[in-house]
């Protein structure tokens, strides 16, 4: 077998079918594919961020879902003052981010290969996330948002149920997704 035809084959057996199963395999499990949110969604929720960043005191923010790390490498670059955090369970898009975290040397990202629904949640923090309707319900249920002290929720593309959104930005993105601030007061 010619050497090149040997390499594809190689590549496709050692490399590119084992990726595909274990992102396919990850998307059925967790019922969201990594996905990463559009530019103009991600320009929507670091214009949150900024604007609520005096009453968190620039505390911690959290991707719940952090994918393959284009929102939080973006915002760990742009904030280098604020502790960002990315909770991730698909392995590939973990390690791609870990790998570029690492790369660029980004000292205040912290990438967990976590279930977020068991996540630290700091007082004074902001909680990011594009997920889908079911998780939105289960996070709004199940996250103790109120007696952590969490002081934001963004949540790009789904509302979080039970909640009143403070501000919708309308993205003129693909999906003109609405991007929604929540103010969770302490208990
Ligand atoms: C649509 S992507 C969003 C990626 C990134 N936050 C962004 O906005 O670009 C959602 C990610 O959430 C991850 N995810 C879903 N449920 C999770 C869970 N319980 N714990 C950790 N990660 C989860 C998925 O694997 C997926 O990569």
């Amino acid at each position: 077998m010619p050497i090149f035809e040997l390499f594809l084959l190689l590549f496709f057996a050692f490399i590119a079918l084992p990726m595909t199963v274990s992102i396919i395999f990850s998307t059925v499990k967790l019922g969201i594919s990594p996905m990463p949110s559009s530019n103009k969604a991600n320009h929507a929720m670091m214009q949150l961020i900024d604007e609520t960043e005096i009453e968190t005191k620039a505390g911690p923010i959290i991707d719940l879902g952090s994918g393959w790390g284009n929102f939080v490498i973006a915002i760990a670059k742009r904030y280098p003052h604020r502790k960002i955090v990315g909770y991730e369970l698909s392995y590939l898009p973990w390690l791609t981010s870990s790998l570029v975290k690492k790369l660029l040397g980004l000292k205040n990202l912290t990438l967990h290969r976590q279930d977020f629904y068991q996540a630290e949640l700091p007082s004074s923090s902001v909680l990011v996330c594009y997920l889908f309707p079911q998780a939105m319900e289960k996070i709004s249920n199940k996250l103790p948002l109120e007696l952590s002290g969490v002081s934001f929720v963004i949540s790009n593309n789904f509302a979080l149920p039970g909640w009143q959104a403070s501000k919708i930005i309308q993205v003129n993105d693909f999906y003109k997704s609405p991007v929604y601030l929540y103010k969770i007061s302490k208990r």
